[in-house]
């Protein structure tokens, strides 16, 4: 079952006008939750993080978080009892085609749920491929628009080299992942660069921060130059639904020994404790 504009239906049955601005313009946000046995993680930060798109583009929140949650556990309920990965999409709703903002027009409001794949326990162990490309996405990456043609460009120069992501270089620094963000070890520290425009603002690249302070693992938020990138003992990427994952080779070089190493290896064993605790005793939003 999906949800669009206020109705839950199959996926089939749902119908959006082509002159949906998110169709004709990518006029819109989105937000992906995964959704663990039931319990949507760290739904509170999505919602937030949703807010924060949707001021950015000043589209005004069709939904208080209350509702937002009380749509999100309705989704979840109608879907499959494995975990989920649940898709939020507002677009600026249906108008004659013209770039300035309608008046009176209501945002177009679509929700899915998909069977949430995690990457396997091989991928866990061997590490993935990564290659580099410049970043050159706009200046407002920390707008999880749903107009994505540059993350898709970039994601399949990567799938071309036969890796799984495409680390992204701005000005001689990190940003981040085509869809993922990127921590970097380096002299014993793990770096992540810092949330600002340039990036988009990880809800699990705040749970691996938030480990690393509470367990006692150096960490530094700041740039990250690409020479710090391509001498790194480790590289890690980050996303809601690959967890972490650790880059075991980069541009064709082995990163490290080539195998994922043993901060990642611990890091790894901390988010899944963190997310097993969450999942027993859920937080609201
Ligand atoms: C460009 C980009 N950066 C970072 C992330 C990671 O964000 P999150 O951890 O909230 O999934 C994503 C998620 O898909 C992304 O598309």
């Amino acid at each position: 079952m999906i949800y669009l504009n206020g109705k839950f239906m199959p996926i089939e049955e749902a119908r959006i006008p082509v002159l949906d601005r998110g169709f004709i313009f990518g006029d819109g946000v989105y937000e992906v939750i995964p959704v663990y046995s039931r319990h949507p993680f760290r739904l509170a930060e999505h919602l937030r993080r949703l807010q924060h798109s949707l001021d950015a583009i000043r589209l005004p929140n069709p939904n208080d978080a209350t509702e937002w949650a009380r749509l999100v556990h309705r989704l979840v309920e109608q879907n499959q009892p494995g975990d989920q990965s649940l898709y939020i999409h507002v677009t600026r709703g249906v108008a004659k085609r013209d770039h300035a903002f309608p008046e009176g027009v209501a945002p177009t409001v679509f929700m899915m749920s998909n069977p949430l794949v995690t990457p396997p326990r091989s991928q866990v162990d061997a590490g993935v491929g990564a290659i580099t490309a410049a970043d050159n996405r706009w200046l407002r990456c920390d707008i999880k628009a749903i107009a994505l043609l540059p993350n898709v460009l970039l994601r399949q120069q990567a799938v071309d080299a036969g890796c799984a992501e495409t680390v992204l270089i701005r000005d001689g620094n990190v940003t981040e992942g085509a869809a993922s963000n990127i921590f970097v070890l380096s002299n014993g520290v793990l770096l992540a660069p810092p949330k600002n425009h340039l990036v988009l603002p990880g809800i699990t690249y705040d749970v691996i921060l938030e480990l690393a302070a509470a367990n006692g693992i150096p960490h530094e938020v700041r740039e990250v130059a690409e020479q710090e990138l391509r001498g790194a003992a480790e590289i890690w990427l980050t996303s809601s639904t690959r967890e972490v994952l650790a880059i075991t080779r980069l541009d064709g070089k082995t990163v490290g020994d080539g195998k994922p190493g043993p901060l990642f290896r611990r890091m790894y064993t901390l988010y899944q404790d963190y997310k097993n605790r969450v999942m027993r005793s859920p937080e609201k939003p």
